[in-house]
């Protein structure tokens, strides 16, 4: 195993530079990922597509978790130890359809709030309901209206605890892993036929907003993932393909919902009257948020299916993936490149002006195994100074969030990937603080 640094090291031990003093600093999870408790709400998709033989690669599923559901005090207490303002979570959609089910969100965000600790939920992070599954899921416009009606009832009851809001998580990567190559719930490999659930989830996105200003609550924003495309070569064919990824990874989320227009015709392709859907997808937000990983770094087709962080990508697309050498890498694969985070922020001011709201990271993290996780402290210790150097560069980043508390449930890869600052022992749920936990305990104690 490599033992490595973040590349980006400038600075190396020195104190990580001074945030303004209003920085949001906080830690991310989601509900299906975390709580367990499975029995004490309906199903969601990933239920149905955890139970399917050979979909989770560890064979294990998310009915227990953290089991957060039980013991989200303990969890609470290790975020207030942390010194973070801010608790990203997600509020499970078929939970909160269940009787009784936003009784637990009540106690979690009293919880939360007692600690000094702002909530700031998710509304969706993949979980679909089952039910709404069965009449279609995304690829069903319904979805969006219902989603919106949800999303109200949300508002109602927390509403006057909750400052701050996050309609979708990454419907770029849902509609990817779960609708176009299927590795992902509903498990769907509909390649580009999977574009109409991106429409209804973004249309789902703005009728939310809407419906979440009508309930009276403010500071809305949602959580798209992107990162920056680097061609494998300068020839014709591998820019042009980047320039493709690019387009799926990064603008057809955004540009819909910055610029209220999709990109290169892509428009053309998604159902119901386009244009007065992008007038609600872009419904304006108080901020953006941002998850980011790794850059990716894209040539021509290479006619040969692609293993591809954890997922293979088949040989018809019109781009393949390709290794990023000289990196050290997480153990997932991805590579550490802290300075695609100071890019990816420019790039984002560059190509949107004025009319990119404030940014806040929403997630940044990676995966090691290890309670003395050294490399997970280079890792973020080279992102605080990346995404420093983005706000000297001018651009307006207002939070940081680190994906994430807890090991937890990493989807299709079980619970073999561990992302948290604080270890999991999956048999007897017990939580020990990482070396990172501690680590970024005294940054915070130096910042603010
Ligand atoms: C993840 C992305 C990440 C990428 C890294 C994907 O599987 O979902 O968030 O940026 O791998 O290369
Ligand atoms: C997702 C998380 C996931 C993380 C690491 C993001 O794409 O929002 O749910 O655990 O990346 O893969």
């Amino acid at each position: 195993m490599i033992r490595c640094m973040a590349t980006d090291t400038r600075g190396g031990t020195n104190p990580i530079p001074q945030f303004p003093a209003d920085f949001l600093w906080g830690v991310s999870t989601s509900a299906h990922q975390i709580e367990g408790a499975a029995d004490k709400r309906e199903p969601s998709v990933w239920d149905a597509f955890t139970e399917e033989p050979g979909r989770i690669k560890d064979g294990s599923t998310a009915a227990v978790a953290c089991d957060h559901y039980h013991r989200y005090p303990e969890d609470v207490a290790l975020l207030r130890d942390l010194g973070v303002g801010a608790y990203r979570f997600s509020i499970s959609w078929p939970r909160a359809l269940s009787p009784g089910g936003l009784d637990f969100y009540d106690r979690l965000v009293d919880e939360l709030v007692a600690a000094g600790i702002r909530p700031v939920p998710t509304l969706f992070h993949w979980d679909l309901p089952l039910a709404v599954d069965k009449e279609g899921g995304w690829l069903n416009r319904d979805t969006a209206e219902r989603f919106a009606e949800y999303a109200a009832v949300v508002a109602e009851r927390l509403g006057d605890r909750i400052t701050k809001w996050i309609t979708l998580n990454e419907p770029a990567e849902h509609t990817l892993l779960g609708h176009a190559l299927g590795t992902h719930a509903p498990g769907r490999q509909l390649m580009f036929d999977a574009l109409p659930a991106a429409h209804h989830q973004l249309l789902a996105h703005g009728l939310a907003v809407r419906a979440l200003r009508a309930a009276g609550v403010a500071d809305i924003g949602i959580a798209n993932s992107h990162g920056p495309t680097w061609p494998a070569s300068d020839e014709a064919a591998d820019v042009e393909a980047a320039g493709f990824y690019d387009l799926l990874l990064n603008r057809l989320f955004a540009d819909p919902v910055l610029l209220g227009q999709y990109p290169e015709g892509l428009g053309e392709l998604m159902p119901g009257d386009v244009d007065a859907d992008l007038k609600v997808i872009a419904e304006p937000l108080d901020w953006y948020g941002i998850n980011y990983y790794a850059p990716t770094r894209v040539g021509a087709p290479q006619g040969a299916d692609i293993q591809f962080g954890g997922f293979t990508l088949p040989a018809e697309l019109p781009f393949s993936v390709r290794e990023i050498e000289g990196y050290p890498v997480t153990d997932f694969g991805w590579p550490v490149a802290p300075e695609g985070l100071t890019e990816l922020l420019t790039s984002f001011r560059d190509r949107y002006g004025d009319r990119l709201p404030p940014i806040v990271i929403t997630e940044n993290g990676c995966s090691y195994e290890g309670i003395d996780d050294q490399e997970r402290i280079a890792f973020l210790n080279g992102h605080l100074r990346a995404l420093h150097r983005a706000l000297e560069a001018g651009v307006d980043v207002r939070g940081y969030f680190v994906w994430s508390l807890l090991d937890n449930f990493e989807w299709a890869e079980g619970y073999a990937r561990r992302f948290g600052l604080v270890h999991v022992d999956f048999d007897t749920l017990e939580r020990t603080p990482k070396a990172s936990y501690g680590w970024l305990r005294d940054v915070l104690r130096t910042q603010s």
